[in-house]
């Protein structure tokens, strides 16, 4: 079957298609036929080995899979033979086919495509764990999402939305924002422009905003805390920047706001049962059309190296997905 393999750590384009042997389901799996495989940052980096935790070589790169179950093995009813699924696969995602527990597998909805749900469970877990457990957003509050044109941010912006929220989307490039725009954003913020805060005073009046969404870091994060309103939760989602900010703590006793770390899949290994309740209620409005789970872009097998290198190079708009019908 044709796959990605990993066997050296570097840069994400020198990742070819090789072919490795079907895999057999053992006792309690299931063997998908993949038919979509969602990528995000930390993907690419884990190919160049930089990641906070190194994955042992050699590995396939991705975690996020949609597809058909083809057969069972032992202890699994054949009954789910044929099924839609969607799961996180501890055995990487750019494959034809993987052997997977049945138990981390969840039927897609209807609606919804492969492609589609092949990027959905972490961008939209993330999201809804961050801003509802974590951030405690309520109907009618702003929201700002920095790096609001990336696959954590789009999602982050479809579930503000569904949450009744209003959300201010921050991006780097017309591009960006325009795609944010699209995917349902109120209001659009160029946060390259050094005088951003100034921006965003004018777009709320100088109100503050009551969560931010921080999947980026660096630079940004002092600036963003600094535009919360009093009692305002700012959420530390992740470092796509590079650089971990430090804050002087003074602002948030001056603001009475909280910084909230928000870790979705630390949450998930500690308690395994913590996210059936969070997809089952992400399913249910995706059937009621509450949010909207299109992938911007999805691409060949052959490009899953250049998409992880683009998602490095700061040039990807959305969540990419790859096609990989056998
Ligand atoms: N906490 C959790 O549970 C959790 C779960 C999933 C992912 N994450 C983390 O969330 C972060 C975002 O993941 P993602 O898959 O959404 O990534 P992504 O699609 O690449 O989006 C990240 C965004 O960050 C911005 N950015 C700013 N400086 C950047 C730089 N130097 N290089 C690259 N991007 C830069 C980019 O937007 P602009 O160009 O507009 O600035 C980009 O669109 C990652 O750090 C990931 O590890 C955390």
């Amino acid at each position: 079957m044709r796959a990605i393999r990993c066997v050296n750590y570097g840069e994400p384009s020198g990742l070819r298609v090789e072919n490795l042997d079907e895999p057999v389901p053992g006792p309690g799996q299931v063997l998908l036929d993949v038919e979509a495989a969602g990528l995000g940052y930390v993907d690419a980096l884990f190919v160049r080995g930089t990641y906070q935790v190194k994955m042992p070589l050699p590995f396939v790169p991705g975690s996020e899979v949609a597809g058909v179950i083809e057969a069972v093995g032992e202890g699994v009813s054949s009954d789910l033979i044929g099924s839609r699924v969607m799961a996180l696969s501890p055995r990487g995602a750019l494959v034809e086919k993987v052997a997977i527990p049945a138990a981390v597998c969840s039927t897609i909805p209807d609606e919804m495509s492969a492609e589609a749900a092949a990027g959905f469970i972490v961008s939209y877990c993330t999201a809804l764990y961050g801003l509802e457990n974590c951030g405690r957003l309520q109907p009618g509050e702003t929201v700002l999402v920095l790096g609001a044109a990336g696959g954590v941010g789009m999602a982050a912006i479809d579930v503000a939305r569904a949450m009744g929220a209003r959300v201010i989307a921050a991006a780097s490039t017309q591009e960006k924002r325009d795609a944010a725009k699209a995917h349902g954003a109120d209001m659009v913020l160029d946060y390259s422009d050094p005088e951003w805060r100034k921006a965003l005073d004018a777009l709320v009046e100088k109100r503050g905003v009551n969560v931010v969404y921080d999947p980026v870091g660096g630079a940004y994060s002092e600036t963003a805390f600094r535009c919360l309103a009093p009692g305002g939760r700012h959420l530390v989602v992740g470092f796509a920047n590079g650089e971990i900010p430090k804050l002087p703590l003074n602002l948030a006793l001056l603001k009475r706001a909280s910084l909230v770390g928000v870790d979705w899949g630390g949450e998930i290994r500690a308690n395994p049962g913590a996210n059936g309740p969070l997809l089952h209620k992400l399913s249910e409005w995706v059937e009621a059309g509450k949010i909207h789970p299109e992938p911007t872009a999805s691409f060949p097998l052959e490009e899953a190296g250049s998409v992880l290198q683009r998602l490095l190079e700061r040039k990807m708009i959305g969540k990419p997905v790859i096609r990989i019908a056998s």
